[in-house]
């Protein structure tokens, strides 16, 4: 299974973002928390920002939306170029229909669960999305401890995906770093949001390969 590591500007300088997209080159993708402070208690950015990331990244954009009003900004994020486009199970009434609007705007559709979430509505619907997130800690804030028992979840939905033969990509977020991913890489993950562990080390790239490795291993 190929891995593929995306870390989260959410720990990066606000102030140096161009620098600091460039620090993350060798990712596969650098994933956008979008905040809106009433889905979750924290707020960070919204289209205009990412329009400006968009812009200078050197690697795709994996925006991660946590906001109540999916259905009024997600494909607006997919129309200014986004590679992925995730929302909330939690935040719309008819994912399926905002899946599709995501597709037909040109971007890969994602659906995130937070932890409480359970998956059986994504698990039977899976030819729907391009992208399942299992949030692997409360969305809201940067630098929380792995949640393990998220792993059954991770197990289920891996489990799915192969059954259903629809190639989905299983994303994890939240307390990701070299010695959490191999757990989340053997319950089935395959796309890893890394977050402090990335930005917080000396040597970001460095620490995307070992990221890279310990996943593989
Ligand atoms: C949290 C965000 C994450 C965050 C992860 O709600 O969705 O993407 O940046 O940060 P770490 O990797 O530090 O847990
Ligand atoms: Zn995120």
């Amino acid at each position: 299974m190929s891995v593929r590591i995306e870390p989260s500007i959410l720990s990066a300088d606000f102030v140096n973002m161009e620098a600091e997209l460039q620090r993350i080159a060798t990712a596969d993708a650098v994933h956008v928390d979008v905040m809106d402070n009433h889905f979750v208690p924290n707020l960070t950015f919204g289209p205009e920002m990412v329009r400006r990331v968009q812009a200078v990244s050197p690697v795709p954009l994996d925006v991660h939306l946590m906001i109540t009003d999916a259905d009024r900004w997600a494909p607006g994020y997919a129309e200014l170029g986004a590679f992925s486009v995730t929302f909330h199970a939690e935040a719309t009434d008819d994912p399926l229909a905002l899946a599709a609007r995501l597709r037909a705007a040109g971007s890969r559709a994602g659906i995130a669960l937070k932890p409480g979430t359970p998956a059986d509505e994504v698990i039977a619907h899976l030819d729907a999305y391009d992208q399942v997130l299992v949030m692997t800690v409360e969305p809201g804030f940067g630098g929380q401890g792995f949640m393990d028992d998220m792993l059954g979840k991770i197990r289920a939905v891996r489990a799915a995906i192969d059954a259903a033969g629809t190639g989905t990509w299983l994303q994890v977020d939240g307390g990701i770093s070299a010695g959490t991913i191999a757990r989340a890489a053997a319950a089935g993950a395959d796309t890893f949001v890394a977050g402090s562990s990335v930005y917080g080390a000396e040597d970001p790239a460095a620490a995307i390969g070992a990221l890279r490795a310990a996943a593989a291993a």
